[in-house]
């Protein structure tokens, strides 16, 4: 099958195109400034939306895995103008060539599609998105179930791996930690954090088995920030005294942040092979990972 993956150079996008690698498919990997690692690369700039006519027209893919976006929460705010185009207006050119072509579309969302009031959301909670990256997301997933016939969308939580540049949360404290910095970490702000390995094997089947439709993509476990740091700090010994729990309200964010995204994966695990991982076995199979990537 011919995929071709938008934001192949990105946290999630890296993972999935090396596992794609993996079982031999053919891979054009989209990449505006990252060169993709895996693939065959081809330049796409999403503010460019004739660009995105002419590459679909040239490669007609078989399934399009959509995962480029503007993350920068802050960013977006500052820059709402910016994050429609790129979020919403070529994800809805994405989606009319999609559909042009007859290709599976699959559109990677986020947890900050809800506003966080009351957590362990399914697929069946109503969205309210408290900030622009969140709306514009959203819009992106109403021009993907209005312009599609074959789609999925995918809504996942604070994804978390190695990378050759981008640095996730449990690297961060990891840095912070051994070089004896204390860190302000907010306990009141609960996410489901998913390892991006085994988000990217989830992915992947939704992609190969043609699973449709909104479905939560996310670890399993619903934790705090501050949990999550303190969980990593112990399972490598390291001065968990470090952290200082905080509360929201304490950090001047520009954007909103919802207070509880976590995710309810129920649909998840009785629909796939691959099942969410708890933090419990993320953190199993990532930190010596981690370790060894960094002088511990
Ligand atoms: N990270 C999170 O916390 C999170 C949480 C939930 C959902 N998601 C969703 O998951 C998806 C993947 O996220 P990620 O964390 O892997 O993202 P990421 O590491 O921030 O990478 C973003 C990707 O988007 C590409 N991109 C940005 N602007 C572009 C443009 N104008 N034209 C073409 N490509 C552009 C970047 O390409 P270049 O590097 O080449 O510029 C990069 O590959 C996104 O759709 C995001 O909304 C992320």
């Amino acid at each position: 099958m011919k995929f071709l993956v938008t934001g192949s150079g990105g946290l999630i996008g890296n993972q999935l195109i090396s596992d794609l690698d993996k079982i031999d498919q053919t891979i054009y990997s989209c990449y505006n400034d990252a060169l993709p690692l895996k693939g065959i690369p081809i330049h796409l700039d999403l503010l460019n939306l004739d660009e995105i006519t002419t590459i679909f027209e040239k490669i007609k893919p078989d399934v399009v895995i959509h995962l480029a976006a503007l993350t920068d929460v802050e960013l977006c705010e500052s820059n709402p103008k910016l994050a429609y185009m790129i979020n919403t207006t070529a994800t809805e050119k994405i989606a009319k060539e999609s559909e042009k072509l007859g290709c599976f579309l699959i559109y990677l969302s986020t947890d900050y599609v809800f506003d966080g009031k009351n957590g362990m959301y399914d697929e069946k909670n109503s969205s309210n998105p408290l900030n622009e990256y969140a709306k514009t997301k959203l819009y992106g997933e109403k021009a993907v179930e209005k312009y599609n016939t074959k789609w999925s969308i995918l809504r996942t939580s604070t994804p978390f791996g190695n990378h050759p540049t981008r640095k996730t949360f449990p690297k961060w404290i990891v840095e912070n930690l051994k070089s004896k910095k204390s860190l302000n970490i907010v306990e009141d702000q609960f996410t489901s954090p998913t390892y991006v390995p085994n988000l990217s094997k989830m992915i992947l089947e939704v992609s190969m088995s043609n699973l449709e439709g909104l479905l939560h993509l996310s670890g399993s476990t619903r934790i705090s920030r501050y949990e999550f740091a303190k969980l990593i700090s112990e399972q490598l010994d390291l001065d968990s005294s470090l952290l200082n729990p905080i509360k929201m309200e304490n950090i001047s964010w520009k954007a909103k942040r919802p207070s509880d995204s976590s995710l309810d994966i129920s649909k998840a695990i009785s629909i796939l092979k691959e099942k969410p991982y708890s933090i419990k076995k993320s953190l199993q199979e990532y930190l010596p990972e981690l370790r060894n990537s960094l002088p511990l």
